[in-house]
């Protein structure tokens, strides 16, 4: 296990004197919109988001935040047109490639989630790469999804219980949520404290289905290209704002705080 399995935590106090959200999880979308407002292609909009990844894991290492999951590909992006998937998966494999080193130096350990059975040869050789030569890190740990969708996620983790079951392995009573969790692509790693979606669309798009039941959701209209770590710290700002009931009531949280 990765780390403790625990409900969303939040760890230290920012230097505002707020939470800080110890694991974060972001839609960056916007970029084909921001590239189509300067007549530029596509592809354009997709380099100029990655360079805000960079800017952005830069700020999580700097405030100590655990997790950082980064939607890069979802498992409905297949549908768009062919050129604008294979320049987006240049993209990935070059990025990846680029950046590894420093990645390294500073401490983060990288992983992917999502189905890399369709993906080419290269690219998923370059994804265990970069995960091995980075596994022995302790800093940041970045989840980039990658052909990632939610319900793949749950289907996956269903029939890897289903064949536990049918060998006898797991007894079929047994199954509870923490089953659940144990099988899906985020096991070990807390679940999402803060989930952001530049762009303007108010949706989850199949991201962290199971594991965003709790999350605290924030909107922005910034495109991700232009989400900087300014707009970044007005997103945990928004967050360190925030009463997490999960379930108990105003009263009840104050109660034990004020203890
Ligand atoms: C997000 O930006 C990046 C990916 C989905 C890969 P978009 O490409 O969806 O940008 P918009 O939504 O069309 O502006
Ligand atoms: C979600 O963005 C997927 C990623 C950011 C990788 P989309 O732009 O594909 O989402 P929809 O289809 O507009 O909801
Ligand atoms: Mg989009």
């Amino acid at each position: 296990m990765l780390f403790r399995k625990m409900p969303a935590s939040e760890v230290a106090v920012s230097t505002s004197g707020g939470r800080v959200p110890a694991h974060v999880a972001i839609i960056m979308d916007g970029n084909g919109r921001w590239a189509e407002r300067r007549h530029l292609p596509r592809i354009a909009g997709h380099h100029a988001g990655s360079e805000t990844v960079r800017e952005i894991v830069r700020a999580c290492v700097r405030k100590n935040i655990g997790v950082l999951t980064l939607f890069a590909f979802s498992s409905e992006n297949w549908r768009r047109p062919e050129r604008e998937v294979s320049l987006l998966l240049d993209l990935l494999l070059s990025s990846l490639r680029r950046e590894v080193d420093e990645l390294r130096r500073n401490g983060v350990r990288l992983r992917f989630i999502g189905d890399r059975s369709i993906f080419a040869a290269t690219l998923r050789e370059s994804m265990g790469e970069a995960e091995r030569l980075t596994e022995p890190n302790t800093g940041l740990l970045l989840i980039i999804a990658l052909n990632y969708g939610g319900r793949w996620d749950i289907a996956q983790a269903m029939r890897t219980i289903a064949r536990e079951v049918q060998s006898g392995a797991l007894s079929a009573s047994k199954i509870d949520e923490q089953t659940i969790d144990d099988h899906l692509s985020l096991s070990g790693v807390p679940e999402p404290d803060l989930f952001i979606r530049t762009g303007g669309e108010q949706r989850i798009s199949n991201f962290l289905l199971w594991n965003l039941a709790y999350t605290e959701l924030y909107f922005t209209d910034v495109l991700w290209p232009d989400f900087n770590e300014q707009a970044f710290e007005t997103a945990l700002a928004s967050f360190a704002c925030r009463q997490r009931r999960f379930g108990r009531t105003g009263d009840q949280l104050e109660q034990v705080q004020g203890a």
